[in-house]
């Protein structure tokens, strides 16, 4: 089944109002013309109105507009009330935001976000009608003890063994191996598809119909110079990308070799 891919781009703690302006309409030049490829962008929150208000001016090519959806890095499972610092999907929705990143492994790691919390940010996400980005992947320890597999699956089982298999329609999984994320060591084509179909296949004992869909990214030191070797794998739908999505011409490549690689 063709899957139309998905590159995102994760800006994490950077930018300013200035940055966001420029890189959004830097964006919208390079990527001037793609059609075979989603692109989303994920500043921090706070520039959620300088991306949106760029991206809707028209002194560049309006055509692009329509292919750079926004999206946030993480959300609250409330929707409103006394939660201090805290971000509603409904605040995202707002903003025009569609894909939004939960699970990220430095919120697991820095913000000890579990598995059964992530899946409640899910839940949300699905009831507001906004698409999940669900971050999983193994540590090098577990890695290297051959954990892999049993990792991803534990993460992926908190949404199927609470949601079902059905809230993964229209939703998308980044495989970050936590090795790989901003080290400049990607994991190899060969080893990144072996854990794509192994997820794909996870999903598979549910529901053949929804894993055929599902949108499986990778994440992990992707860059201009790797992508197009990852996007030739079967599993492998776009990519989730960190530091070389806060250059506008590196996340051009990245974008423009999925749409070349899926066509
Ligand atoms: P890098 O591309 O900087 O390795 O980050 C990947 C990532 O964490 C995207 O969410």
């Amino acid at each position: 089944m063709a899957r139309r891919p998905l590159v995102m781009g994760n800006w994490k703690l950077n930018g300013s109002k200035a940055f966001t302006k420029a890189l959004v309409e830097e964006l919208k030049r390079e990527l001037d013309g793609v059609t075979g490829c989603d692109v989303a962008i994920a500043p921090p929150v706070m520039y959620l109105a300088e991306a949106e208000a760029a991206l809707n001016s028209c002194e560049c090519s309006c055509q692009t507009k329509q292919i750079i959806a926004l999206g946030s890095q993480n959300v609250d499972v409330n929707v409103s009330g006394a939660f201090t610092g805290d971000i509603s999907t409904e605040m995202l929705k707002d903003f025009g935001a569609k894909y939004i990143i939960i699970g990220h492994s430095e919120r697991r790691t820095y913000h000890k976000e579990s598995d059964e919390f992530i899946a409640k940010k899910f839940a949300a996400l699905k009831q507001a009608d906004l698409v999940p980005v669900l971050c999983i992947g193994e540590t090098e320890a577990e890695n290297e003890a051959g954990q892999t597999e049993a990792v991803c699956a534990k993460q992926l089982d908190a949404v199927l063994n609470t949601l079902g298999a059905d809230a993964f329609n229209g939703a998308v999984i980044a495989y970050e191996p936590v090795w790989a994320i901003g080290t400049g060591k990607s994991a190899t084509p060969a080893q990144a598809q072996a854990v794509h179909a192994f997820i794909r296949g996870h999903i598979a004992k549910h529901s053949q119909a929804v894993a055929d869909q599902v949108i499986i990214q990778y994440g992990g030191s992707v860059n201009d110079a790797n992508a197009a070797e990852l996007f030739t794998q079967p599993d492998i739908d776009g990519a989730l990308v960190g530091g070389a999505s806060l250059k506008a011409p590196a996340f051009a490549v990245i974008v423009k070799a999925a749409e070349k690689a899926k066509a």
